[in-house]
Formats: structure tokens, sequence, C-alpha cells
């Protein structure tokens, strides 16, 4: 089931994301006593980590039942500008209640491919999922954050890059030829076993290729964002109305 929410702007966008994020970590934690939630980078989620940072969320989430991930990373050290965990840990990671162990970080500073099997054997671990051929249980988050870059990419699946055509890794390093750098990123086996999947788009320059993504031809290797739909799990898209000013179909 995918469903759309247009809000006036991004003051609302990361108001309604963060009840929303509040609202799907008391439902895991009441249904199975833990929350476990994959972030996801670049800008537009900052404002989203800034209000979970501070109240009433900072007291209202029971941090200590939250288990932190990434759906994608940046092969740079954590200190690094560009860090994806930086990010994160600025905003949010530093300013709540949250146990180191809860916080798994994808270890950007390490080799990229190292890197992506260590992060696939910490989900399996986390997850329960140890034999590495059993593909039945695949890692299923609670929630799982993403953005849309203007391209049509998704966490660091990018046009034209295998990743996005992945079937049987989890994680996988993905270099990323115009932006000459590697990236570390879940793969579709992973975020389309979610139980729930959030878009955060937000400013006029996703307009265009939003309303490509929803309701344009469906082609995932030009446009990554279009090979998110988990079967069992829901695809809500958190948009502010710059963004949407484009989509022909409104809710
Ligand atoms: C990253 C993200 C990436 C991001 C989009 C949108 O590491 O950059 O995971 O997929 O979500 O590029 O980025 P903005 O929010 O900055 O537009």
């Amino acid at each position: 089931m995918t469903s759309i929410v247009i809000y006036p702007d991004p003051e609302a966008l990361a108001h309604g994301a963060a009840e929303h994020f509040s609202a799907c970590a008391a439902e895991a934690i009441a249904r199975q006593g833990r929350f476990s939630v994959a972030l996801s980078g670049g800008s537009t989620p900052r404002a989203l980590y800034e209000k979970l940072g501070t109240l009433p969320y900072r007291d209202q989430i029971t941090w200590a039942k939250v288990h932190i991930f990434f759906g994608d990373e940046r092969c740079v050290p954590p200190d690094d500008s560009q860090s994806n965990y930086r990010m994160a840990e600025q905003t949010l990671l530093a300013k709540v209640p949250l146990p180191a162990a809860n916080i798994h970080r994808m270890h950007g500073e390490d080799n990229p491919s190292g890197a992506a099997a260590a992060y696939e054997r910490e989900l399996r671990e986390f997850f329960g999922s140890d034999a590495e051929e059993d593909e039945s249980s695949v890692a299923r988050f609670d929630l799982i954050l993403l953005g849309l870059g203007e391209d049509g990419h998704t966490a660091s699946l990018f046009p034209e890059t295998p990743p996005v055509g992945e079937t049987r890794h989890w994680v996988l390093a993905n270099f990323v030829a115009k932006l000459k750098m590697w990236r570390l990123t879940l793969t579709p086996v992973v975020i389309n076993n979610a139980r729930e999947v959030l878009f955060l788009v937000e400013g006029e320059s996703k307009a265009a290729r939003l309303e490509e993504v929803l309701h344009g031809g469906y082609r995932p290797t030009e446009l990554p964002a279009q090979i998110v739909h988990p079967e069992e799990g829901e695809t809500r898209w958190f948009v502010d109305r710059a963004a949407a000013s484009q989509l022909k179909e409104v809710p």
C-alpha cells in the first residue's frame, strides 16, 4: 500500500514526520519490545532528526528500546562532513538517551566491500538470521527512512548501478562514478522487506522527479526509487507542497 501526505512547508513536514516516527516507535515497542529504524542521509531528514532530539520527542520516545541503523553511508570517516552518521549524531544521536550498543553505524571508513559484508553480518545477528543460506528470514525493519535524489536515486541506489537490481545481498558497496565516491547501501532485498518505508521529499527541485517516480513508466534502473515497493509493508511519502507542485494526481 502506497500513500502520500502533502505538507504546506518543510517545517510542517518535519513535524508530521516526527509525530509519525514517534507513533511507529511506540507501536513497535508495544508489539515486540524494540523499534528498528534505518535513517536516511542527505539534508532533508536533518530537521526531523533535530525535532526528535528535542522535547517532546526526546522524552516521549523510549530510546533505550530504539535501534538505529543506516540506509546508506558515504565511504568517509564518521567525523567527515559528508558522513550521514555524523549528521545524525550531531542532530539526534548525541541528544537522546540511546545506549551505544543501539547505534549500528555503517563503517564508511573501512574497505567498502568489507564494510558492506560486516554490516550485513550485523543485520543478520540483530534480526536473528545468522545463516547465510537462510534466505527466508531477511531483515525486517520496522521503519526505513528514505530520501529522493534529483536523479531518482534513493539510499545509495543510484541510476544504472548494480545494487538497484540486487536480489541476494542485503548490503552492498557501490562506486558512484558521477560522484567519484564509494557508498554503502541497503539493497532492495532488505528495503522491500520493511514493515514500512517512509520517503521524505521537499523542494521544487524534486517536483518533476517525484511525479516521474510516482506516476511515470516503471524504469527502476533509471529511477531507483521505483524499486521500493515492500510487498508486505507500507510505502509512505511525506512531501512538502513545493515537491508536490507537479503531481498530476493529488490524493
Ligand atoms: C545520501 C542519502 C540520499 C538522499 C538523497 C536526497 O546519503 O545522500 O541517503 O539517498 O536521501 O540524495 O538528499 P537530500 O535530502 O539532501 O535532497
